[in-house]
């Protein structure tokens, strides 16, 4: 099983952006944590990180070709992208939305989600848990 974890835009700050919201871990620590919890569950993981819309989108188009599976933080594109919603939707595989912070909790801007309803689950305000919580609930989905 080989799954793809795609972070979006400004999670390559986490650590020192907004810590009193997102706490101090890295995403590297993130990464590790993640890959040590795949090789428990015998998967295989990918992690990539993008400030661009279009990354994103083009590697959701690709991911059937070699993913089984999604876990994606979408971040602002969240709140905004269709583009996004489009591609999670056409690559036809489960896929996992996460956030770190509660965003039903925040500024109303932040409480509709464009991409969860392509997504089998949200997972939110669980801090960096929510990846690993994501990872492991998408392995079971698939088993
Ligand atoms: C976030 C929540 C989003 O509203 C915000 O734009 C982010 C991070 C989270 O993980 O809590 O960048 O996705």
């Amino acid at each position: 099983m080989n799954l793809l974890i795609i972070n979006g835009p400004n999670l390559n700050l986490l650590g020192k952006r907004e810590p009193e919201i997102y706490g101090d871990i890295k995403l590297e620590e993130i990464t590790a944590k993640l890959q040590s919890i795949a090789s428990e569950l015998n998967v295989s993981i990918e992690c990539r990180q993008s400030n661009h819309e279009g990354d994103i989108v083009d590697w959701l188009g690709d991911a059937s070709e070699n993913f089984d599976g999604i876990v994606i933080n979408p971040a602002a594109y969240t709140h905004t992208s269709v583009a996004i919603h489009d591609a999670l939707k056409g690559c036809g595989l489960p896929a996992i939305e996460v956030h770190i912070s509660n965003i039903h909790a925040r500024e109303d801007f932040r409480h509709q989600s464009i991409t969860a309803p392509v997504c089998i689950a949200q997972i939110c305000g669980l801090g960096i848990d929510g990846y690993e919580w994501a990872l492991k609930a998408l392995v079971k989905n698939l088993q």
